[in-house]
């Protein structure tokens, strides 16, 4: 999604992208953030930067291929640097999967030797408090959303935008955002969330991020974790 925020997300993305050297092997993230990212690595991949990139959905592996960069897959290689986006921010702690790409990015991010975190500062939080996507198999739909209220959430399928019916993601699941209010502790909350059956991924990354790069007004804000 486009906002009055482009410039920020752009700054953030493009000093990521200088993060990367040259011979390594970055995971590419989703989302309008990192596009910036991967743009700027596909215009130093012209320029001579030799990189693989590992893709985390169908819309990261399109801009990347539309800007050049080389793709592998997990198999091939072990991410040096994965770049990503967030939807909020908190003390190094996120909620990913507004793009519902998040379980295929917590595999490529946690994988990699360092996790830089792209994002505007519309996203940072003094705690956790976005509604968290949770892929979940179609079928338990009704099982999960009963667990996650009893967890004290409040599940809502996510509805396509350009399509009747629900959103279906790259791997053919369906997303409940689910909101739980005020995160008091994310690394809780996760630890409920990850065993229910039918649950694929949630969208709380919790102590995965290395650094958050976050783009302001005039300039870029890093923070180290
Ligand atoms: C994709 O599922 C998300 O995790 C994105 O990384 C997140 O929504 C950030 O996207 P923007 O940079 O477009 O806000």
């Amino acid at each position: 999604s486009t906002s009055g925020n482009d410039g920020a997300k752009r700054r953030a993305g493009e000093s990521a992208a200088a993060l990367v050297e040259d011979g390594t092997v970055v995971g590419l993230g989703t989302g309008s953030t990192t596009a910036y990212a991967i743009r700027a690595l596909g215009d130093r991949v012209a320029e001579g930067l030799s990189i693989r990139g590992i893709p985390t959905s169908y819309q990261s592996r399109a801009l990347a291929r539309e800007v050049g960069i080389p793709l592998v897959t997990l198999e091939d290689a072990t991410p040096t640097v994965a770049i990503d986006g967030a939807d909020q921010v908190a003390d190094g702690d996120l909620v990913k999967g507004g793009g519902a790409a998040h379980a295929r990015e917590k595999v490529v991010d946690s994988s990699a030797e360092r996790f830089v975190v792209v994002a505007d500062e519309s996203k940072r939080a003094d705690a956790l408090s976005h509604p968290v996507p949770v892929e979940v198999l179609p079928d338990a739909v009704p099982t999960v959303e009963a667990r996650l209220r009893e967890e004290g959430g409040d599940p809502t399928l996510r509805a396509a935008v350009h399509k009747d019916g629900p959103v279906v993601t790259d791997n053919g699941n369906l997303v409940l955002d689910c909101d739980f209010g005020t995160v008091a502790d994310p690394a809780t909350l996760a630890a409920t969330l990850s065993p229910l059956p039918g649950v694929v991924e949630h969208g709380l990354f919790v102590g995965l991020a290395d650094e958050v790069h976050v783009g302001t007004a005039t300039g870029v804000d890093v923070e180290r974790f």
